[in-house]
């Protein structure tokens, strides 16, 4: 089974890593070899002598790696909408089976890489695109298929959750914990997507759509991020028992579905209460099964990567037995209530 890599960064690198470490494991589990066929990465030429792969690999034709003809499983984390959804297109239409981590592609656009995917008869996977290690999407593509989700609410970004916890920690304001943030490597240089509430939105229209089997889309989330929030705020929720967190939360009824991203006070005995840290946290409600719960690790390279080889092992072995693992989303008539229509 042949693999091209579009991106060897944080998380490209802990894949080659890791598919390097457990390639006897995975290759039992998919019964045939793993073959990293390409790595696309914006300068082949650098320094890359500590990952275990032959330095030939890299190139910085990724197009042409993701359509090359012996190619049969396109791993694509560079992330953004364009060139990223060109690769991922031309792949599919090509028959290649894609896994990727990309959720500002999925949550603008998801649905013509979902219809390429079915056109071509071939898998689309994307666990890693939301909360990194958590399985989240298997469960609600898979697992709750013969249940009614009625609600999707949680913690989906590690960076502001790491905030707001210094914030309520220590009483220190947005703008030191911001730092600390920084200093400690959550934050990004530009960490505009995260405190603005972007990302979660993204990952809050990625859950939305699967959960209620519709189309949603970054834009049609109400999305608030956490600038605003300050020190006083803080001790004012916590003089009432409660703390506040980043919330994404999505509900449906007969008709309609509504998504929302914005700062929420929790008590202090609700089980999000205690997710702190760069962790994440999910709830998912259904008719039959109740209330579940998903937590752990949101982010970072090697959880992130986990999700991304796990579904690497996911469509190789259906690859292999000749059938696509799971059925592609198929959309209800539902209507997404407007932003701002809580
Ligand atoms: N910036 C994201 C977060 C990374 O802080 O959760 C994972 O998507």
């Amino acid at each position: 089974m042949k693999i091209a890599l579009l991106g060897c960064g944080n998380v490209g690198t802990e894949v080659v890593r890791l598919l390097d470490a457990q390639r006897s494991d995975l290759e039992a589990r998919v019964g045939e070899p793993l073959e990293l066929a390409g790595i696309a990465v914006r300068r082949p030429g650098k320094d890359r002598s500590d990952l275990p792969v032959d330095p030939s690999l890299f190139t910085a034709d990724a197009i042409g790696l993701a359509t090359r003809a012996d190619v049969d499983i396109v791993v694509e984390l560079v992330g953004g909408i364009e060139p990223a959804r060109t690769w991922i297109t031309s792949a599919l239409e090509l028959g290649k089976s894609v896994v990727t981590g990309n959720k500002a592609l999925l949550a603008e656009d998801g649905a013509s890489l979902y219809e390429a995917a079915a056109a071509a008869n071939v898998d689309l996977y994307y666990e890693a695109s939301v909360a990194a290690a958590i399985p989240l999407l298997r469960p609600l593509r898979e697992s709750l298929h013969g249940d009614t989700v009625t609600r999707v609410m949680g913690i989906v970004n590690g960076t502001t959750n790491f905030i707001l916890s210094r914030m309520t920690q220590t009483g220190a304001g947005f703008a030191e914990a911001l730092e600390e943030a920084g200093d400690l490597g959550y934050a990004e240089a530009d960490p505009t997507a995260d405190i603005e509430g972007y990302d979660a939105a993204a990952k809050a229209a990625i859950l939305a759509g699967l959960a209620f089997h519709t189309r949603v889309t970054a834009s049609d989330v109400y999305r608030e991020g956490i600038t605003e929030v300050t020190a006083a705020d803080v001790a004012s929720a916590k003089r009432m028992d409660c703390v506040i967190k980043l919330l994404c939360i999505a509900t449906r009824d007969a008709d309609s579905v509504s998504v929302r991203v914005h700062p929420a006070m929790i008590p202090n005995d609700h089980p999000l209460a205690g997710v702190n840290g760069a962790y994440n946290a999910v709830f998912i409600e259904a008719e039959a099964a109740g209330q579940l719960m998903f937590y752990g690790a949101g982010a970072g390279g090697a959880p992130t990567a986990s999700a991304v080889l796990g579904d690497l092992v996911a469509v190789a072995r259906s690859r292999r037995g000749g059938a696509r693992a799971v059925p592609q989303s198929s959309y209800a008539q539902l209507a997404v209530r407007p932003m701002g229509e809580v």
